[in-house]
Order: C-alpha cells, then sequence, then structure tokens
C-alpha cells in the first residue's frame, strides 16, 4: 500500500522513469487506454501489478516498447506479423508472438506461455517514457482487475489512488479502447477486437484474418464479465425508461441524464468517449440503456465492450 498517489506531468518524465527503475509502479496515457506501467524484467514490480489491480494471476500481460530493435529483444517475428508491424505500429496494434529465451522477462509477464504480446504505443507520452526507461515495460489497462478502462488520469485515480506510486497525466486518450491483439498460431489469428478496425488488418494480409476459436488460447480479456459498471446495462435500446440514463448515438432528445457517444455517429468518436461515459453515467444511474451501434468497423470493438459490460 503506498499512501499517496503522485500526479505528474509529461515534464516529470525522468522521475517517472526512476520510480520505474526503482519497481515501482506509473500508470501512463497510451492512444487507447491508460496503462499500468512496472519494469517486464522485475517480477516483484510485476507482481505489484496484480497486486494493485487485484487481477487474476493466469492473466498475461502486454509488454510495451519504443521501437521495433527493442521488440526483437524479447521476441521473434514471423514475416506476416513483421507485415503488421510496418503497417501499423506505432499504433493500437499487439502482436503476440514466440518470446525469446534470452528475453529477461518476468515469468508473470507471460504467465508462463512461451509466447509474449508487445506494443509498440503511438502516443508521444508513452514513447518518451519507455526510451527515458530504456527497457521493457508490463502494462495492463490500469484499472481494478473486472472495471472499466481508464481513459484520463482522473479514471485511473478513482480506481488504483493509493495503490501505485504515479500516474502521468496525458489528457484524454485519443483511441479510447484497447488495441486489437493478433496472434500467430501458424497464421494470424484474431485474439480480441479492439482500437485497429479488422478491415485494415485484412487489408495488409490480402485475405480475411482467421477469428480465434480455440478457447485454451483466448486472451483472457475475453471473458465475458471484463468491462463492468455497477449499473445494469440494456443494449440496443430505442429510448429511455423511467429510471434509466441514456447512452445515444446520433441525434437524440430525451428527458433523461443522456450523454452521447457521438452525435454525428463518428464511430471514432464514438470509441473515444465509450469509456468516460460510461463512468459518468454509472456514477448517476442504476440503469443505463444504450442505443443501438453499427457493427462495421470501430463499432465492433465498441459492440464487443458494451455486450461484455451488460453481461
Ligand atoms: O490497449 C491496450 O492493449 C492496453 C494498453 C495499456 O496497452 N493494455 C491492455 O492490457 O489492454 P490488458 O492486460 O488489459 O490486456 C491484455 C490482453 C489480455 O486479454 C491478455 O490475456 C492478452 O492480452 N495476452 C497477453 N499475453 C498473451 C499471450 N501470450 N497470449 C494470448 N493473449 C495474451
Ligand atoms: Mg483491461
Amino acid at each position: 500500500m503506498i499512501s499517496s498517489t503522485q500526479r505528474l506531468a509529461p515534464r516529470d518524465i525522468p522521475a517517472a522513469a526512476a520510480i520505474l527503475h526503482s519497481g515501482g509502479l506509473v500508470a501512463f496515457p497510451t492512444e487507447t487506454v491508460y496503462g499500468l506501467g512496472a519494469d517486464a524484467r522485475n517480477n516483484r514490480a510485476v507482481a505489484g501489478i496484480f497486486a494493485a489491480k487485484s487481477r487474476p494471476q493466469f492473466n498475461p500481460l502486454i509488454v510495451h516498447v519504443a521501437d521495433i530493435a527493442a521488440v526483437e529483444e524479447i521476441a521473434f517475428i514471423p514475416p506476416e506479423a513483421r507485415a503488421l508491424a510496418a503497417a501499423f505500429w506505432p499504433g493500437p496494434l499487439t502482436l503476440v508472438l514466440p518470446t525469446r529465451d534470452d528475453s529477461g522477462l518476468s515469468d508473470l509477464v507471460t504467465a508462463g506461455l512461451n509466447t509474449v504480446a508487445v506494443r509498440i504505443p503511438f502516443n508521444p507520452i508513452a514513447q518518451a517514457l519507455l526510451y527515458e526507461f530504456g527497457g521493457p515495460l508490463a502494462a495492463p489497462s490500469a484499472n481494478p482487475s473486472g472495471k472499466i478502462s481508464p481513459t484520463t488520469a482522473g479514471h485511473v485515480l478513482d480506481g488504483l489512488s493509493g495503490k501505485i506510486a504515479a500516474v502521468i497525466d496525458g489528457g484524454h486518450c485519443d483511441v479510447g479502447v484497447e488495441s486489437t491483439i493478433v496472434g500467430f498460431h501458424n497464421s494470424p489469428v484474431l485474439l480480441r477486437s479492439g482500437g485497429l478496425p479488422l478491415e485494415f488488418l485484412n487489408a495488409v494480409l490480402g485475405r480475411e484474418i482467421a477469428r480465434n476459436t480455440d478457447d485454451a488460447i483466448t486472451a483472457p480479456g475475453q471473458l465475458k464479465s471484463h468491462y463492468a459498471p455497477r449499473a445494469m446495462l440494456r443494449l440496443n435500446a430505442e429510448a429511455p425508461e423511467p429510471n434509466e440514463a441514456w447512452l445515444g448515438f446520433g441525434p437524440h432528445n430525451f428527458n433523461a441524464p443522456s450523454l452521447n457517444l457521438s452525435v454525428s455517429t463518428d464511430l471514432t468518436e464514438a470509441a473515444a468517449n465509450l469509456f468516460a461515459h460510461m463512468h459518468a453515467l454509472d456514477k448517476i444511474s442504476a440503469r443505463i440503456a444504450v442505443a443501438p451501434i453499427p457493427t462495421t468497423g470501430l463499432g465492433l470493438a465498441i459492440n464487443d465492450r458494451l455486450e461484455r459490460a451488460a453481461s
């Protein structure tokens, strides 16, 4: 237990890196959601992530690095992974790759698997922190296990204040949903839909990517109850009932407490607003009705998150 969590500014990155080197936990912004960072080669630091999040131990963590050279120090990159990396890194894509024997990664990061989930984030604060730290950072989303992922420093403090050393305040996350995860079991397999639309992956691969059908390799982020607000969610609603708050998509004019994911039905804007709006409505209402969201592009990830939150 840490008595108080420091809110750092981007200019404090050297201080943040020093905390990480000493085994402390620092939450930092990425373009998807805030990550809870720890030195991925320090077992005690990584264990601290599970403690702070009260996260079930069997979930492996995403490792964040600054560039491709740093990926190659910890993992092997098959040809199709290299094509996706060239097209989308830095960005909201995570690749699950075979781990090098000499990666030096804590076993807790990979949860005993011989693969590691790796991501090069685009966010300039994340980039600067990774270069300053000079090694791989394990970072799941910076929220208590089973709660909504944070897209502001305030969300991080709501869930983890007093449990982590610091958070770097980098404002809102532009993408707003977690990275898309792709594994390579002979050929590419989609393990989690997310901030990089499927259509973009398919365009680079030149075919439709396979969906994961093997339970053994399902990303634990796919657990049904993973994104759980306290409020009851009713999806694909036409209008709010009495006692329901309204989470809208497109123009509306209801006499209920409401927020709009995107008045202009822009799915990118909706994804960026999703977790912040769920956090906000969860605080004021026990019941939330949600407008229908299209299932194209980022709408797939948005519906996936909403369905998990509703179950
Ligand atoms: O956008 C994101 O991906 C955010 C930011 C902070 O980078 N991170 C994130 O991490 O969402 P987390 O820990 O909440 O989700 C990691 C997901 C989990 O579903 C985990 O099971 C999966 O990645 N994963 C990690 N290593 C894996 C592996 N070796 N094989 C299969 N899935 C893996
Ligand atoms: Mg998470």
